[in-house]
């Protein structure tokens, strides 16, 4: 076999924003939360990573660049999916280019990765979520892993929690699972893109900063200090998991709008609760949440829901495309752009929820 080839994989995976949100590990290694929590995924025209693997007898050392910059990929995280997709890899024969690797080869064979965010990272809008279900989706398709999105899902969730619900599209439930060894920690794909397909969302980039304190070190401080976040894992979420369920089931636009807020509330309320405090949103966040409420109000009825991921930039789901352009209109009179900065950017899919994972 010539000792020079060179193999690739592409793909491209969304990222999703949590309706019922994830926040607090019961272990911090292997990535397991104390609650359940759902999502939905965005169509990639909104925000997506794509990542390029490659493999070569050439390549020294395992490698990877985020955004055209270098990083390691020494950490255990990026080490725990990297292992977890060499230990499930198969066979692999390309006969034009006379390439034959065998299940052992793997083990010896150095990956370079290159992944590119088309929204920014670390700011709250899921770019862990959709870099790591690409980072697996990708090494999976290389490598020649035959295992289902489910087992996948759990083993982007190593990476990183938010991830594992990415594999899917549509709406995504990822159950906390009872295993130690989190082996039933896993997504599972409640309904698909086309059963609720009215609803439009928009995203308000109200900062591209890279936030302070990242959902990783977060949620571990609020696991140690916050009373709330222990009632809400036990007692509240159990319930608002059935409840938003049961809504997305029934395509009930009145109680998924008045569940999503109301955990995206309570998630933040946990965080003020944190000693020390943390601040995810800021003055723009609440004067967006405010804008909500009052014409929700004013409508008799939820037209629009809003959630906020760790970050003050605003996911906006409009119960259809009619009430999705008011909201727009809403948005640039009373937060218009500004000139030369990214601040009060709008983000809008022609398809608003995405149909597979990984493409
Ligand atoms: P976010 O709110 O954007 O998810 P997090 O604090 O949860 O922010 O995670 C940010 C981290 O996720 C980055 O520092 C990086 O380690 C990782 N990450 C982001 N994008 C990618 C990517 N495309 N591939 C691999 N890892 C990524
Ligand atoms: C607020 O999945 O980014 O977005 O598992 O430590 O990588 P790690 O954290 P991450 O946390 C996401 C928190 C959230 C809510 C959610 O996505 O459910
Ligand atoms: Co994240």
């Amino acid at each position: 076999m010539a000792e020079n080839w060179v193999l690739t994989a592409t793909a491209q995976t969304p990222t999703n924003i949590a309706v019922i949100k994830y926040w607090g590990k019961r272990d911090e290694t292997l990535i397991l939360p104390v609650n359940d929590s759902i999502s939905v995924t965005l169509d990639p025209s909104h925000l997506c990573t794509t990542t390029t693997v490659a493999v070569s007898p050439t390549f020294q050392q395992d490698r990877m660049w985020l955004n055209g910059k270098e990083v390691s990929l020494s950490g255990v995280r990026y080490q725990n999916c990297l292992r977890e997709i060499r230990g499930r890899a198969g066979d692999l024969e390309d006969k034009e280019k006379g390439i034959k690797i065998e299940k052992k080869d793997w083990e010896k064979l150095h990956v370079h990765v290159s992944s590119y965010n088309n929204f920014p990272t670390a700011a709250g809008l899921a770019s862990s979520a959709a870099g790591f279900a690409c980072l697996v989706f990708a090494l999976a398709k290389l490598m020649n892993v035959k295992e289902d999105h489910s087992k996948l899902s759990a083993i982007a969730r190593q990476g990183s929690g938010s991830a594992c619900r990415s594999l899917f599209g549509g709406f995504v439930k990822w159950v906390m699972g009872k295993e130690e060894d989190g082996n039933d920690s896993l997504a599972v794909q409640l309904v698909d893109e086309k059963h609720w397909d009215d609803l439009v969302i928009i995203i308000a980039v109200v900062s591209s900063r890279q936030k302070e304190t990242s959902s990783t070190t977060g949620m571990r401080e609020s696991v140690e200090t916050s009373l709330l976040l222990k009632h809400r894992a036990e007692e509240i979420v159990p319930k608002r998991i059935l409840q938003m369920e049961e809504a997305i089931k029934n395509r009930d636009f009145a109680s998924f709008a008045q569940l999503t807020c109301a955990d995206s509330n309570q998630f933040h309320a946990v965080c003020l609760d944190t000693s020390p405090p943390i601040f995810y949103m800021n003055d723009t966040s609440h004067r967006i949440i405010s804008c909500v409420e009052k014409w929700n109000r004013t409508e008799g009825s939820p037209q629009v829901a809003y959630t906020f991921d760790a970050g003050p930039n605003a996911v906006l789901i409009a119960r259809d495309r009619k009430t999705a352009t008011q909201l727009l209109q809403r948005l640039l009179f009373h937060f218009p752009p500004k000139p030369d900065t990214d601040l009060n950017s709008y983000v809008i899919g022609d398809k608003s929820i995405l149909k597979d994972a990984g493409l």
